[in-house]
């Protein structure tokens, strides 16, 4: 038996990065895992375009490895996610050391590309392919893991938000059918999964292909809903449009549905979200929140923010911190907008960088003090802990409640995989303490 290269992949990114490294990880026979570059065959950094900052890293991690390159001229260093759709081929010019650069929709062409890149070629493929890549990456080989994972349902966007590059990146939006999630679900189950976080750019318009024709994300969420083993049930990121009545209604009867939904607005201006083609307003938002907390009172709301989007006045800035207010997050994740090439927005006017970092500033100490405040108001009560790991003191255990919120309970006698009811006796900065009950 040859013994197998190592393979290093570093993930940035949103959480479906996180998945496809899994799945090019399974995809690349031959190879196992490593956890650090220094004794890598192959490096694979699955990269984020989303904002300037997020882009340019990839530049200086790839000169990081000049020296391991240097040291061992057979290493491979591949550049794949989204960075790799955007500049193809640029990046291989700008980093001539970079063998291969592989979109987001060809990754089960990844095995072909590394053997190509093995026989000194330079090996890229940015294409939209036909084929579904997910029926075209190997299976998942039957190794037990962890209690949580992610799971793909539908990917792309059709939306084109004036500031965003993820319909370009990821491209237009597809689902994947029901019956190969269910049973990519059943499989994850007899691995010990016991929560599952359904993912897509905009998962709640998923339209997957089934039997009886196409079935929508709620209508998903109740097929997983049968599956025994399954106890929890989460999916992100959502559109405001695609929340359907069912959807909401499914957040106050369906017992495996989390009550934690990340319900992005971006901006609460009108003048704003008609800038950016959001295509929902600040009021049908709000309203929309308001028949969420009918169905389902207790649930955490979290959400995205862009400070600094062209125009934006201080009336219009004032606007969503407003709207912050009305809401009341219990999570949330704020950016300074970033122009991206290709993006309609791009081509526009900037707010001043300082008054964009005034403002995002401002908008931070709000969220903060709004999660915090939602954090300690968790502080006696009982709520039911999906244990996930051992936490830092000896005989303590971490995991998450049904709010997502991380939990760590001492001398705890449960296991990882258990789901326990635990009372909340403190508040701590990141994380709530509390005792098996
Ligand atoms: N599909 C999801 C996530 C998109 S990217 C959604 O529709 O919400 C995640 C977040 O990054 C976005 O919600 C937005 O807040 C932020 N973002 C996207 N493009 C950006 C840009 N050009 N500059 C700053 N933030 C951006
Ligand atoms: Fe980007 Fe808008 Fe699509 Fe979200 S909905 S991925 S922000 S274009
Ligand atoms: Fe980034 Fe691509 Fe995800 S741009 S946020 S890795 S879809």
């Amino acid at each position: 038996m040859t013994t197998p290269k190592k393979l290093y992949i570093k993930t940035y990114g949103c959480q479906m990065n996180v998945y496809d490294s899994e799945r090019m990880a399974e995809a690349l026979e031959g190879y196992e895992q490593t956890q650090t570059p220094d004794d890598a065959d192959m490096i694979l950094l699955n990269t984020c375009h989303i904002r300037e900052k997020a882009a340019e890293k990839i530049y200086s991690e790839l000169g990081r490895y000049r020296v391991l390159k240097d040291a061992n001229p057979d290493l491979k260093i591949g550049v794949a996610g989204c960075v790799a759709q955007a500049e193809g081929e640029e990046i291989i010019r700008r980093q001539p050391m970079v063998d291969l650069v592989v979109g987001p929709q060809s990754y089960h062409r990844l095995p072909e590309l590394e053997a190509k890149a093995q026989r000194g070629e330079k090996a890229l493929d940015t294409d939209f392919p036909e084929e579904d890549k997910f029926e075209h990456l190997k299976a998942r080989p039957k190794a037990s893991r962890g209690p949580t994972a992610f799971l793909t349902v539908q990917e792309g966007c059709d939306k084109f938000c004036a500031f965003c590059v993820v319909p370009y990146t990821r491209g237009a939006e597809v689902s994947r059918p029901v019956d190969r999630i269910l049973t990519e679900a059943r499989d994850l189950v007899e691995r010990g999964v016991r929560e599952i976080t359904l993912l897509g750019q905009n998962v709640n318009a998923y339209h997957g292909a089934s039997e009886s024709g196409e079935q929508s994300l709620a209508q998903l969420i109740w097929a997983l809903d049968k599956v025994d083993g399954l106890e929890r049930i989460r999916f992100t990121t959502s559109h405001p449009n695609d929340m359907t009545d069912e959807l909401i209604e499914a957040h106050g009867t369906c017992s495996k549905l989390m009550p934690y939904l990340h319900l992005p607005v971006q901006s609460g201006s009108d003048r704003i979200l008609k800038r950016m083609n959001r295509s929902h307003t600040r009021d049908s938002y709000l309203r929309l929140i308001e028949r969420i907390r009918e169905a389902r009172p207790d649930i955490l709301l979290s959400g995205d923010f862009i400070v600094g989007f062209p125009e934006e006045s201080d009336a219009d800035f004032a606007d969503t911190l407003d709207l912050i207010r009305e809401v009341n997050y219990g999570q949330a994740y704020s950016f300074k907008y970033s122009p991206r090439p290709g993006t309609p927005a791009a081509e526009r006017g900037e707010v001043e960088a300082a008054v964009a970092d005034a403002r995002l500033q401002e908008l931070q100490a709000l969220l903060t003090q709004q999660q915090k405040a939602v954090q300690d108001s968790m502080v006696g009560r009982e709520v039911d802990v999906l244990f996930e790991k051992p936490g830092r003191d000896p005989g303590q255990m971490v995991g998450k409640s049904g709010y997502l919120h991380a939990v760590h309970v001492d001398n705890c006698t449960a296991a990882r995989g258990d789901i326990r009811r635990v009372k909340i006796v403190q508040s701590v900065r990141n994380s709530l303490g509390g005792v098996l009950v």
